[in-house]
Parts: C-alpha cells; structure tokens; sequence
C-alpha cells in the first residue's frame, strides 16, 4: 500500500487550474511582493514543488456563508475568518450595529459607553468576575501571563505542545528536537505489542525544557517556560514538582492543531492541581470561546479557569480581544474595587496594562451586538450548530472508512479537521487538499485541512462541502490507481 502524494501530472493539473482559475491573486502576489513583506504569500510550507500555489487569494466581498474572490469566483467560505464569523460573513444585526456607532463616531481616549454592558455580557456569558478588553489574542495571552505572575510572584509558565497561543515571545516555544525524536521511537514500540512496555517505560521520561520556535526569541525566555505534553498524566507531575516556581499553566484547552485531543478528566486534574498549588490556569479560549457553548470550553468541560482569554467570535469581525477571570487576578489591572465618597481605594498592587486601541468604540459596538445575541439565543444556537458539525464529519468518516482512505475527521464545535494523529498520510499530501478544494469553490487557506462550520451554511452548503472533501479525498486512496 503506497500513501504518497499524487504523482507530478495530477499535482501539475492542479496547479495549472488553481493558477488558471486565480490569476489575479497570483499576479498581484507578485506585483506586492517587493514592497510588501508577507508571510500568507508563501504559504504554511514554502516548498519548489508547491511553490506556484504559494500565493493567498485576493477576496473583495462576502456575504452570509459566501465570498468572492478578484476574479470574480464564489466560495463557500469555511475559513469564516479565522473562525471569527459565527454568524457567517457581515450578519445583518451586526452590520447594522457596527453603522450606528460609526454614526456616532469613533472616539479613542474617553470612555466609552458600552463597556459596562460588554463586560457583563462576557461575565454573564462566561461566570468569570471580572473583564477587561484588548484587541489580539496575542494581547490577550500576554497579559493574562503577565497578570499570573504580578499576583504569584512566580515566573515560570508551563505549556503544552501542539497548543498555539499568539506570538508574543514566551508563547513562541516549543520542545526540542530531542522530544519529538523521542515520541516518533515512543510511538514505533508502541506499534509493536512486545515492546509496548518500552515504549510505556519511556513515557514516563518525558522532558520539560523549552527552546524558541522562532528566530528572534531570546534563550532567556525559555529558561521560563516549561514545555509539557497535552494530556499526558506525567505532566501533572512535573507541574507539581515545580509548583513553588509556576505562576501559571497555560492552556488551549482543545487545540487547533490537534482537536482529536479532548482530555476531560486530565483538565479536570489539572484544575484541581493548580488551585491547590496557587498557580493560575489560564484557558486560552480564542477558537473554543463562544463557540463550543456560550460558556466556552470551560463550561463545555464544567470548570471555571482562573484567567480566561477571547477573541475571535467575541469581536464579531473587529479586533477585540478579552481578559476575563477571578479578582484575585483580575485586580492587578486596577488594584480592585473602590468606592466614591468615602476613604476606600485600590487595594492591590498593579501590573502595567494598557493599548492605545483597547476599548475601540466600533469593536465594542459589534461585540455588543454578537454577545447579545448569543444571551438571546442561549446554547440551542451553539447545540444545533455543534450538531451540523457532527452529522458532516460523521459523514466524512463513513466516506473515508468505505473508501480506504486513511484519514478520520474530527471536530470541537464548530471546528473540523483532519486527525494528524490518526493519518498515515505525510503533512504535505494533507496540504494540497486545500487547493483541491479551492478548485472547486470551497474557501479555506492552502495548507489548511479543516474549518469552520457558520449559521449561514445551509444543509445545501453542507452537501457542496461534502462532496469537494470527496473529490479532493480520491487521489488519496489507498489502492488508487493514481
Ligand atoms: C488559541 C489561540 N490563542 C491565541 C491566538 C492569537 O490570536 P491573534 O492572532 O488574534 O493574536 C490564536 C490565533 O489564532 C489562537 O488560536
């Protein structure tokens, strides 16, 4: 049984109709490229073979669960921004919300009117305390780390691999080389029922260290940042062993880049671990927030973190970002409540927070708009969504399994992908799918291998989905005569 990519003649077909259907994004992918530095025109993986498909297609308008590219083609987009656009592209009550304020104009520096209510609707949404506002996820993270370690006085933050968490520089690492060679002979014996027992001795000798992902990031941040396996029981351990030091486990509790990975009880552990030893756990609910069930992850999974972090979703298509946790924490942005008339004040010391466009008029605007018609809604919204989800992954899966195909879906909501976990089939294989689909007017990123199901996706979307996953999916069969 062969598992490879498609031989070069049908990887040139593919390039050919891809470069052929989107030849404005591509001509101007290259008009830009001398003055704009760009990292979505090369791509996830620049490589020569692939590399007249590494350009990013140009949209000029979308609507609902559609978007139209330059040169005039329609997608049904299950990029839905990132996993923004819950509501499919430009909801009319969003759009009309984001108008109203623009009529009012757009005043940076005084307060803004909406804040409160913005706040309550996270709080009442979430059950976290407290709430502040950001525009990035980046942001988001950056100061939820910031806020763990201000109240501990502890400087270490555990992580855990595949997780994603922006790009400030201590999010920005990874395990060394060393451990991925150590799970790539791990998984091997594993494979091998009479050494099983190996590969379990070996799991227990898992490592903690950090290197930088990025060039860039300073050594010196590592030395802060311990790397764990997701959902591995030992890593309880090594956060315990270093509880004195940990001002706070940082989590994304179902990954992106590994949605099949949903440990229930080890975040239940983790929990439990982590209030005993004072260390915060952050939830880092950008993809999850909102979106699983109006309460997120953490009511999904039924626990409360002690810092949470949103974006995405939340913002309705504007950048806004949100902070949102107990006031043991959350009083270090202002030192904890006070009173007017009479000799209170804050009580807390402070960290440094602050952003120019935190607060932005229109970004809150359109998360008043979006929080409040997730209350409105309550989770039959995310339920039935959640459920459409299902029914086209279940889909996929018979699909894959009749066909020989050794690929499962998986999903978290709204969210779908491939298992890499569970794929035999080289990454790179994986990536052209994406451009597969684009060839038939399914909108996602080249390299991309999942999305996000809207409730703009009609049951007819659906089907169209269904069947370019089909198409793109043959080449891979196992015995295909490909
Ligand atoms: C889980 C998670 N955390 C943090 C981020 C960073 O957010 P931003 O890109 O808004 O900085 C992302 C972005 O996708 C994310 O998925």
């Amino acid at each position: 049984m062969t598992l490879t990519q498609p031989p070069p003649t049908d990887l040139k077909t593919l390039i050919d109709t891809y470069n052929h259907r989107t030849r404005t994004s591509k001509q101007l992918a290259a008009a830009n490229r001398a003055v704009m530095a760009d990292k979505s025109a090369i791509g996830y993986a620049f490589s020569p073979e692939i590399k007249e498909l590494c350009y990013p297609i140009v949209a000029v308008r979308s609507q609902g669960s559609r978007l139209w590219d330059i040169d005039g083609n329609e997608y049904i987009d299950i990029l839905m921004g990132l996993g923004t656009n819950l509501f499919g592209h430009n909801p009319p009550f969003i759009k009309a919300a984001i108008e109203a304020q623009l009529d009012q104009g757009i005043q940076i520096g005084p307060q803004s009117e909406l804040v409160g209510e913005v706040a309550r609707l996270v709080r009442d949404l979430t059950g976290l305390e407290r709430v502040t506002f950001s525009n990035t996820g980046t942001e988001a993270v950056m100061t939820a780390v910031r806020l763990a370690r201000t109240v501990t006085r502890r400087s270490k933050i555990a992580v855990f691999t595949n997780s994603y968490h922006g790009h400030f520089d201590a999010a920005l690492m990874r395990a060394p080389l060393s451990e991925y060679a150590r799970k790539k002979v791990m998984r091997s014996l594993q494979a091998r029922p009479l050494l099983a027992p190996l590969a379990a001795l070996m799991q227990h000798f898992q490592g903690t260290r950090a290197v930088p992902a990025a060039l860039g990031v300073p050594n010196a941040i590592a030395k802060d940042v311990l790397v764990l396996d997701y959902g591995n029981p030992k890593s309880l351990d090594v956060i315990k062993a270093h509880r004195h030091q940990l001002a706070a486990v940082l989590v994304e509790p179902v990954q992106s880049r590994c949605p099949e990975l949903q440990p229930r009880d080890f975040l239940h552990a983790l929990r439990d671990l982590t209030q005993a030893a004072g260390i915060a756990l952050i939830f880092d609910e950008m993809v999850t927030g909102f979106r699983v069930h109006p309460g997120g992850a953490q009511a999904h999974f039924g626990l409360h973190a002690d810092l949470a972090t949103y974006s995405k979703i939340a913002g309705g298509g504007l950048p806004l970002s949100i902070i949102a946790g107990s006031s043991r924490f959350m009083d270090a942005i202002d030192g904890g409540p006070w009173q007017f008339g009479d000799n209170s004040a804050p009580q807390i010391p402070t960290t440094f927070f602050a952003g120019t466009y935190c607060k932005h008029p229109l970004a809150l605007a359109a998360a008043r708009a979006t929080l409040q018609h997730l209350k409105d809604q309550g989770p039959e919204l995310q339920h039935t969504l959640n459920q459409r989800t299902t029914d086209l992954v279940n889909r996929l899966n018979a699909f894959t399994t009749s066909a020989d195909i050794p690929i499962q879906f998986t999903q978290f909501g709204s969210f779908f992908a491939i298992a890499l976990t569970q794929s035999q089939i080289p990454p790179s294989s994986l990536s052209l799918i994406s451009y597969h689909l684009l060839n038939q007017g399914i909108h996602l990123r080249g390299g991309d291998r999942g999305g996000f199901l809207s409730t703009a996706h009609t049951s007819e979307d659906i089907d169209r989905i269904f069947q370019a996953f089909q198409t793109s999916l043959t080449p891979l069969q196992s015995k295909s005569p490909l």
